[in-house]
């Protein structure tokens, strides 16, 4: 088995705490984070990571004051502009899970635009987690198995733990679906409704540092520390 985990998955998470540490507007903290995207998923790619699962925006997240949700819209679209040919050129694939439907429609639209534009990759399959909840990623996937058995499109004895996957916003990672490391920065240590499914066998990995200030080779450092776990899959 390889030491390089196949799926990361990271809650990007501290940048309204790094900004009002030092006296700006928490929105900058989002602008300082933004930029930390690119570094990792640069890395991540080059190790042969196969997955990387970013939780930029959760369910919850819509509380926020709307001068803060229109700052993240426009860092997305940002982003997007600035890396969408280096990330093509790059082979790496780019996937959204979430409520996209209730992002702006101009974000909307043009991650939907990159997401086709970067349909090739192959490399590095990267998902952005956008307004995303895994309860109702579940409860969805429940629905779906419910309404076949009800149909009689499938059987009690065919509803496996592999074929309730295939109903998962994650689906199309296939072998790679399950997150191997999970990484939360800031210093909480909490799940927050993320992968919940997907991260049963994850191992984790929690920092101090918030995430505007998470560096490639902390980065490096979480992937050492990951291959000195023994992962044993509830076996002996
Ligand atoms: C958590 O910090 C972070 C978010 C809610 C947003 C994460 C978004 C980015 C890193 C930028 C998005 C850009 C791209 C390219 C995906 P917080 O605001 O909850 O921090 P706090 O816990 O200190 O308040």
């Amino acid at each position: 088995m390889s030491s390089i985990p196949n799926h990361i998955a990271i809650i990007m998470d501290g940048n309204g705490r790094w900004a009002q540490a030092r006296g700006y507007p928490r929105f900058f903290g989002h602008v300082r984070g933004s930029s930390r995207v690119r570094p990792i998923v640069e890395e991540a790619r080059t190790l042969g990571v196969k997955a990387l699962t970013l939780y930029a925006f959760s369910t919850e997240n819509w509380k926020r004051p709307e001068e803060e949700l229109t700052v993240l819209w426009k860092l997305l679209r940002k982003y997007i502009h600035r890396e969408v040919k280096d990330l093509k050129k790059n082979g790496v694939r780019l996937h959204v899970i979430g409520e996209i439907e209730r992002l702006p429609e101009g974000a909307r639209k043009e991650l939907e635009a990159a997401v086709e534009e970067l349909k090739d990759g192959k490399e590095l399959q990267l998902t952005f987690a956008l307004s995303y909840g895994a309860r109702a990623e579940i409860l969805n996937a429940v629905k779906v198995v419910a309404k076949k058995y009800a149909q009689c499109d499938l059987k009690m004895t065919e509803i496996t733990e592999e074929n309730f996957e295939k109903h998962l916003a994650t689906a199309y990672l296939g072998e790679f679906s399950d997150v191997d490391l999970l990484i939360r920065t800031s210093g909480e240590k909490r799940l927050s409704n993320y992968l919940l499914w997907q991260c049963s066998y994850a191992e984790f990995e929690f920092t101090d540092t918030l995430w505007p200030d998470y560096s490639v080779e902390q980065f490096r450092q979480s992937l050492e520390n990951f291959k000195q776990r023994k992962r044993r899959f509830g076996g002996i």
